[in-house]
This record gives structure tokens, sequence and C-alpha cells, in this order.
């Protein structure tokens, strides 16, 4: 059943997606890079093959360029796997990095267990780099030249090169030689370095930032960070990261996402949910925005294609399905978002963006549903539509928003987000696509799983939590100075309890207002709550709910947490009701 629900779910965006462009042809007309790390023994797969033809501009040996594969001996060093690589990327008009001169670890036990003296091991470093540098000169225009030599602590890791015994020399002493040996032997490479978990600001790079500083005023000639970005689900803090770009950028360094992959919590095989898959999308494209939106960003490269061949789920186990293609080469909706966010002036609707207007919770939604979708609507003020005839817009402020469709009726328009009703007509779906089109310009297309109900309160501070917005019997707002009596009728707000009797969810509510087809239940302090009437409130959009319940007799006083429930889906945690 996952599956089917996954596969229908992949083909609808095909079909609204598929006469689209390919990532390369998306960035065509720009000096941007979009890349790929390539598995170059899978090569033979022709879909695989025809994949990073199609799509990338830039492709970089996953391990093909490490010391581990390239020098089985001290006196060898096996290009040909490598040079199959440069062929096909020559053959296709793709540019090649190279990854990597120094590793953390990853070194051949010639190397580890060789007894070599300091000088000698300078020497080996010297060779090595000169010869493989040198080799493809011309051919590698950007090289990882040390990859990952600093801790989380911004302390720099014990290394064949700094301490085993290393080249000599202290600190970064050692980076710097790297780098000054590969300019020498490519003047015209790029010389980066590259680091895991250092995307944002932290003591990591921090102390990346020190060393860069350092090398430029110094002139050690270094061009470029490279940002690995493996993430996961929880994504990444943007304004951090758009901040640690610009600090690299302010130094006259290029920076590029090196290793972008996105894992989630599924094991192999097992399908993803449309909500995991729907996060991930966003977070493909916030990267790539946040990238493209520092003209020292040169490139965005993913660690890998298909979830087939990706090193995640060996690395993360338990953790799967990282990359903009599934294991069966199909576009997932990370593939999509990725390429609109790649597109000269995306409008850009992501799918943690659409949140309950009551809780703010990102949740499969209803009909009827409040929304607030955070999207740049070009609107310079904010603005309240007015129902016409009973009936709200569909249209405001040049702002759509279409479910599988079918417009929703809009609520307000301010710049930063629009507030609407989800349309009726969608109940009967698992999932829908939303576009939003601002002025006509329409955004990708996000799909939103949808529930006949998904409850959620209004609060007294607009927030989602704390203290419920209520009103007692006598038509006070209920909060601490004014709690709720054990024993009365408290009515409450919220949204997504359901369709309602009538034909449109841009209706006005009439009194007497209709009322929920759906049982709703409530709890104070776990204690079940009688629900007196639950239903729409009158005079405003038929999708806000107004639930009457009666405050249990024997509750004790306090600020007691209060839920809804209709069938399995409760509202949101966090909201509580003062008692007396
Ligand atoms: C990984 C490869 O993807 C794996 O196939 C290999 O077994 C281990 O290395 N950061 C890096 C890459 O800079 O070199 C790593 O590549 C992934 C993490």
């Amino acid at each position: 059943m996952a599956w089917l629900h996954y596969f229908s779910l992949i083909n609808l965006i095909f079909c609204v997606c598929a006469s689209g462009q390919s990532l390369r042809q998306t960035v065509a007309s720009r000096p941007f890079r979009i890349g790929t790390a390539v598995d170059v023994s899978r090569l033979g797969d022709l879909t695989y093959r025809n994949l990073i033809r199609n799509e990338f501009n830039q492709v970089q040996p996953e391990n093909e360029l490490k010391w581990m594969v390239l020098r089985p001996s001290a006196a060898t060093y096996t290009f040909t796997k490598f040079d199959s690589l440069v062929d096909f990327a020559t053959a296709n008009g793709m540019s090649l990095r190279g990854h990597v001169l120094i590793g953390e670890s990853g070194y051949p036990s010639w190397l580890t267990t060789g007894n070599f003296s300091q000088a000698q091991l300078r020497e080996i470093l010297r060779q090595h780099i000169s010869t493989v540098v040198g080799r493809y000169s011309g051919r590698i225009y950007a090289w990882d030249v040390v990859n990952e030599a600093f801790d989380g602590a911004g302390q720099l890791k014990a290394t064949q090169w700094l301490s085993h015994p290393g080249i000599g020399g202290a600190g970064t002493q050692y980076i710097e030689t790297a780098f000054r040996m590969a300019h020498e032997a490519d003047p015209n490479a790029l010389l980066f370095y590259n680091d895991t978990n250092a995307e944002t600001l932290n003591a990591q790079s921090d102390a990346i930032y020190r060393m860069a500083l350092d090398f430029k005023q110094r002139g050690v000639p270094i061009h470029g960070i490279g940002l690995q970005m493996h993430l996961d689900l929880n994504g990444i803090d943007i304004r951090s990261l758009e901040q640690n770009i610009a600090r690299f950028a302010a130094l006259g360094l290029q920076v590029q996402i090196t290793e972008l992959d996105v894992r989630l919590p599924v094991p192999v095989g097992a399908a993803p949910t449309l909500s995991q898959l729907s996060l991930q999308a966003d977070i493909y494209a916030i990267v790539a925005q946040s990238c493209l939106r520092s003209p020292a960003c040169t490139a965005v490269q993913t660690w890998g294609v298909t979830d087939r061949y990706s090193w995640i789920p060996d690395f993360f186990p338990g953790t799967s399905a990282a990359l903009p293609f599934d294991s069966n080469y199909a576009a997932k909706p990370a593939y999509y978002s990725l390429r609109r966010a790649l597109e000269p002036s995306a409008q850009l609707l992501m799918r943690g963006a659409l949140r309950d207007n009551a809780s703010f919770a990102v949740a499969p939604i209803s009909a009827g549903q409040i929304l607030v979708l955070f999207v740049n609507t070009q609107a310079t003020g904010s603005s309240a539509s007015t129902p016409i005839s009973g009936f709200y817009p569909t249209r405001w402020q040049g702002v759509e928003v279409h479910f599988d469709g079918i417009p929703a009726p809009i609520l307000a328009v301010h710049r930063d987000c629009v507030v609407m009703a989800a349309p009726y007509g969608i109940e009967s779906k698992a999932s829908v696509p939303a576009v939003v089109r601002v002025n006509g310009q329409a955004s990708n297309v996000v799909e939103v799983e949808i529930r006949a109900a998904s409850p959620g309160l209004f609060t007294a501070a607009g927030n989602g939590t704390g203290t419920v917005l209520a009103h007692s019997s006598d038509g006070r707002l209920i909060d601490r100075s004014n709690p709720a009596r054990a024993g009365d009728l408290v009515t409450l707000y919220g949204t997504g309890i359901g369709r309602l009797p009538g034909s449109s969810a841009a209706a006005v509510a009439s009194s007497p207002a209709p009322q929920a087809q759906f049982p709703v239940s409530a709890t104070i302090l776990g204690s079940s709550a009688e629900v007196q009437w639950a239903g729409a409130l009158s005079g405003a959009i038929v999708g806000t709910s107004k639930i009457v319940i009666r405050v249990p007799a024997s509750l004790p006083g306090g600020e007691h947490p209060l839920q809804l429930r209709i069938g399995s889906v409760s509202s949101q945690a966090g909201v509580t009701l003062p008692v007396r």
C-alpha cells in the first residue's frame, strides 16, 4: 500500500513537471555548475550514465582519486579508473572537480605503516601532488586540496601529514604546504579547502575562516571553500549558512556546495512518507537558493545521483533515500524542487511553508482548514480580503493558490504569507498538488497530504502555543485573570474539523451555523470534557470552527493541557486552559 501510494505520487508529479528542462539546462545560460559525485565503477550502468550526462554539467569522482584507490604501492598510480571519468566528462562537455589530495583517512598501509621520516613523507606528498595534479592540469578546474582537517571544536585533527609523524611544521602549515605544492603543479587550478559540519557559523567554520584569512593575507594560493552539506531532515540554519558563505566571499574566496545529500530516517528499501520526501525537497531547494543568493557561490554538487548508489546506508545505518533520484532512477520531489530553485526567477513553494493557521503545524491538511502559506507575495503591505455576496475571493492582490487545480479562498495577503482556506473537493484524495501564483507566475508544485480532519486550536498569543483562545459563557476572554470555572461552558476557536454541509469552503457561515460532521472529543488534563457543540463560527469563513465544551466539574485549579480529537488526530500539544 505504502509503495503504491509512493509511486502514484511520483507519477502525479511527473505529469505536472515532465516537460521541464534538466538541471543542467536550467543553469545553461549562467556560469554556474550543477555537479554530482560519480561512482566510476557504475558508469557501465547506462541509465545512471545518461542521467548524469543529462542532468549535470560537473562531475567529481567519489573515490577514484583517493590514495586508497590511486596508490596501490609507493611506486604505482592507478589512473585508469579515473581516466574513464575524464573521458566521459570530456565527451559530454562537463567540468571536472578533483577530490581529494589530502583526506582525513583512507590511506594505503604502505604509507601508514611505512615508518617514513618527516622528510620522506614530505617528498612522498610532493611527488603525489605534482604527479596527480600535473597529470590533469588543464582538465581538472578545481581541487579539494585538503579535506576534513578540523574537528567540531575547531582543532586540527591528527593525520598522516600533521602528526604521524607529519611533514613538519605546526598548525595549518601542512595544509599550506599542500596548497603550495598543488599550485606549483597547476597554477590555473582553483584550490579548495573542503569540510563537513562547517556549513554554518560554528567553532569549526571559525577555525577554517581564520586559516583562510591567514592564507589570503600571506598570499598562500587558496581560492575556495567547499561546504560538504550532508544533511538530514533537521535541515540547516539558512541565515547562519548565508552568513558563513558571506564571510568567505568577503575574503575573495569562492564557495561551493560539494557533497549535498539529505538522508531520510528510513531503512534501505522502505518507502519514505510523502512528508519526508516533501521536507527533503524543501531542504534541497533551500540549500540551492542560499548558494545562488551569493555571487561567490559557484556550484552545487550532490553526493550521488540515485538512491541505488549512495554511501548513506553504509555510513548512517537506518537511513537512506538521500538523493534526488530514487533507486529506480525516478525523479523525487527533491529533484523538482532543486530544479525549480536553480531557475533564474524561481517563485519557490516549500511544503514546510504551508501550515495550519491556528497551530502552525506542518501536517496533512483537510477541506476547509484555514492555512497560512509563507511565500514571497510581492505585496507591499498587508491586505485582508472581503467576501463578495457571502463568498471569499480566490484571487487577492495578484495571489492565487490552487490545490489539485481547485482555487483556495483567500483571507489575507501579507508581504511574506497568504492566509487561505483549503478548498472543498480535495477530501477524497490521499494527496494533492499545490501551487501558488503570484501575479501570474506559478511556483513549483508540492504535494500535500490530505486528511478528513486535522484539528488545530487558535491560541491567545496567536502563535499556536500557550493559553487557548477562548471565551467563558459570560462572553469574557479567558486568561489567567479570568480563568474558566469547573463545570462551566467554554467556547474555543479552531480549524480543521473537516468539511461541513454546504458547497464551498469560500462561504461565510450562516446563522445558525453548520455543524461538524465528525464527532469531536476534548480532554483537559487528560480527563474528557463534554463537547456541547462543534461547527462553524457564524459570520466567519466556514473553516473557522467554534467548539463549545464543558469544563469537568471535578477539575482542580491550574493551567491545564487541552486537546481536541477527531478520529485518531489530535490538535496540537502545548495548548492550555487556565481553570480556577
Ligand atoms: C565517501 C564515499 O562516498 C564512499 O564511497 C567511501 O566508502 C567513503 O567516502 N565526505 C567526503 C567524501 O569528503 O570523500 C566521502 O566519500 C563522504 C564524506
